[in-house]
């Protein structure tokens, strides 16, 4: 059977069967700067897989549980200026090991095949641009995540301006705080950017760049997709690039 696209419903040229089987039973982290559009591509990966029968379980860090939600708030619905970075990278930690204890490690036990938006290499990217050592990110997620480390992951590579743009926020607002004390509204639903997004284009950039680095020192493997083009393009190259890593 054809693999057809998420947005037209035109057929793909690889097959459902070798995505399929190339995913069976595995962990696929989606990862990248903001506006990168790895949670369109996870979602579309996810489609393709569930047409064609593959138990598919998808999830997103930080968040994915009642208690990972709550740190997420804690973490992004506030300014995050006076927060220490080694507070905020324990933060994302403690989320991602209870997704893990909970969503995660279940799904892998029962064969599933688990999609994750973002993981451990958005510590080294975010919290690594702030400037905790990537290096020691990996040795807390050895003690957070236990054995627990993507198959795959996919950095979907952007220009930073370019993601902005894809977000709806425009590079010189960036680096304006959002308000201290912003009330309890989840601002997520709102057009105000979250703290990480409220950081500066230069923080971002140092980001984009800690991405691309990661592949040099995580403990598995890392693969980068050009995230230019249209939803169906960069589908077509996620598939080609996972069926090649993993097939
Ligand atoms: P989210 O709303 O999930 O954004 P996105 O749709 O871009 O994934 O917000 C997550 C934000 O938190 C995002 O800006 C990246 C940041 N982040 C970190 O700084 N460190 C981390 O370990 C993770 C997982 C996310």
């Amino acid at each position: 059977m054809s693999l057809h696209s998420p947005m037209t419903g035109a057929a793909l040229s690889k097959t459902e069967s070798q995505l399929a089987k190339a995913m069976q039973g595995k962990f696929i982290v989606f990862d990248g700067p903001d506006g990168a559009g790895k949670s369109t591509q996870r979602e579309a990966c996810d489609k393709a897989l569930r047409s064609g029968g593959t138990e598919v379980v998808s999830c997103r860090d930080p968040g994915g549980t009642t208690i990972g939600d709550r740190i997420r708030s804690v973490l992004l619905d506030f300014d995050l200026s006076t927060m220490d970075v080694t507070c905020e990278t324990l933060l994302f930690m403690a989320s991602r090991a209870q997704l893990v204890h909970e969503i995660i490690a279940p799904a892998l036990r029962e064969g599933k095949t688990v999609l994750c938006d973002r993981f451990i290499t958005s510590t080294c990217a975010y919290q690594g641009a702030a400037g905790f050592d990537p290096e020691r990110v990996i040795e807390l997620a050895r003690f957070a995540v236990g054995d627990h480390w993507p198959d795959l992951t996919i950095i979907f590579d952007v220009d930073t301006e370019e993601g902005f743009d894809r977000i709806g926020r425009k590079p010189h607002h960036a680096g304006k705080n959002r308000q201290k004390d912003a009330g309890t509204a989840n601002l997520f639903e709102g057009s105000q950017p979250d703290a990480m997004e409220a950081r500066s284009l230069d923080f971002h950039r140092r980001v984009r760049n800690m991405f691309l680095e990661v592949h040099n020192y995580y403990p598995t493997p890392v693969i980068t997709v050009d995230a230019r083009g249209s939803v169906d393009e960069i589908h077509q190259r996620t598939v080609e690039a996972i069926i090649h890593a993993l097939g």
